[in-house]
Formats: C-alpha cells, sequence, structure tokens
C-alpha cells in the first residue's frame, strides 16, 4: 500500500465530531451485529472479516489518512458495504459514537507497541480507556486482542482482565490460534513465517 497515492475522498468524515452518535441502523441500511476495530492499518482484517459476515457491521478506526481512504475506497470497490472506516483518532471519536452496550465485538490486532515511555500515553489499550471499551460492549460481547509483541501481549491482557473483561481460558491465559479466523494485513506476515502471535479472546460476562 506504500506505492498507493493518497486518494482526496477523506474517510468518514461525517461520523468526526458528532454531539450525539449516529443511528448505525439508519447509516449501514442493515441492522445486525455491531463490532469495533481500531487501527485498521491496510485493511486485511477489516476487509476480509466484513466481506466473510455479512450480517455484521463494522467500524474501523484509522488515523492514518492513506490507509483509511484506500481501506474505505476498497469496500466501495470490492462490494463491502458492512464496512464504515473512519479517519480520525480513535480515542477521541469512540466515545462521541458509540453508546454503552451497543457492540458485539471489539477488535485491536497489533496496536504500535510505542516503544518509549513518554509516547505510552498513546497506546490504545490503557487502564482507563480498556474500561470505557467494557462499557461499550453488550453482555456476552467480545474483545479480540492480537499482537507479535510478547511482552505487550502480557501487558494488554492484565489491563483488559483488570478492566473486567473476563478471560474464559483463564487469567493470563493466551488464545489458540484459530484457523478461522481473519488475518489481518500483519498477522498474514507471522503466519507466513513461523512468528508467533500472541491472541486474548475475551469477555463482557
Ligand atoms: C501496527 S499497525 C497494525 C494495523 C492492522 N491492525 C494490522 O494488524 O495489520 C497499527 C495501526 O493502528 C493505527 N492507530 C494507532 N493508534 C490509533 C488511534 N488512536 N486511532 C486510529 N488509528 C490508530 C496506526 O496508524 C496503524 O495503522
Amino acid at each position: 500500500m506504500s506505492r498507493i497515492p493518497l486518494r482526496p475522498e477523506p474517510a468518514g468524515h461525517e461520523f468526526v465530531d458528532l454531539k450525539t452518535p449516529p443511528d448505525w441502523d439508519a447509516v449501514f441500511g442493515a441492522t445486525g451485529p455491531l463490532e469495533l476495530e481500531i487501527g485498521c492499518g491496510a485493511g486485511g482484517f477489516a476487509l476480509g472479516h466484513a466481506k466473510r459476515f455479512p450480517q455484521i457491521r463494522l467500524v474501523a478506526f484509522e488515523w492514518r489518512k492513506k490507509f483509511a481512504r484506500e481501506v474505505a475506497f476498497r469496500a466501495i470497490k470490492n462490494g463491502v458495504p458492512n464496512l464504515k472506516v473512519i479517519e480520525a483518532d480513535a480515542r477521541t471519536e469512540i466515545p462521541r459514537i458509540f453508546i454503552p452496550g451497543s457492540l458485539s465485538a471489539i477488535h485491536v490486532q497489533f496496536p504500535d507497541p510505542w516503544w518509549k515511555r513518554a509516547h505510552f500515553k498513546r497506546a490504545v489499550v490503557q487502564p482507563e480507556f480498556a474500561r470505557f471499551l467494557f462499557t461499550l460492549l453488550k453482555p456476552g460481547g467480545r474483545f479480540d486482542m492480537r499482537t507479535d509483541v510478547e511482552d505487550r501481549a502480557r501487558q494488554m491482557l492484565a489491563i483488559l482482565e483488570g478492566a473486567g473483561f473476563v478471560n474464559p481460558l483463564g487469567p493470563g491465559v493466551f488464545h489458540p490460534y484459530d484457523p478461522e479466523e481473519v488475518p489481518s494485513t500483519r498477522e498474514r506476515r507471522y503466519l507466513a513465517s513461523g512468528e508467533p502471535v500472541y491472541r486474548a479472546r475475551l469477555n463482557r460476562p
């Protein structure tokens, strides 16, 4: 995707800076489980998951314009109407557009590890935001976390469990690879190379 030019049309601008959450039934022209992806990157998961499960409605955030616009473009080109991409900071916009208990799943895959201590405040999975994300899930809703960075995986798992998410496999236990799940763009690389990926599937009880 690095060689693809920036598309001129902003992705999902109509969902940024809203005063009240949109009517997602009207936005998608359909009902169905509402899911959220934070940081979809080049969109391998977002496009594949929405295509494989046409009954869901997936809202994907990506703050890098080039990626967000390209994924939004491909969703239209490839006939994936149940995916909306928003180019914005997920942390500021999510509280504006989802009401508590409205999400069936939240996907955070290979989030930037932000190695420098001073940059950790940019991380998506942090205690306060994790507690907020917990409130957005329906009871029985699932949090899908994947990363290749073991240290960050353990840290995120501890934060999520501390926020109230329940790990059906037991505290601190990672989930095995499930070939039925759609891999993210980055994940495909690790599946090909055999490098480890740390996964968690947590629930809101
Ligand atoms: C390492 S990439 C992984 C992309 C994709 N999930 C994958 O697995 O291929 C992390 C992505 O999250 C995006 N991102 C990080 N923080 C974000 C935020 N607060 N809001 C929106 N996007 C964010 C980055 O721009 C980047 O594209």
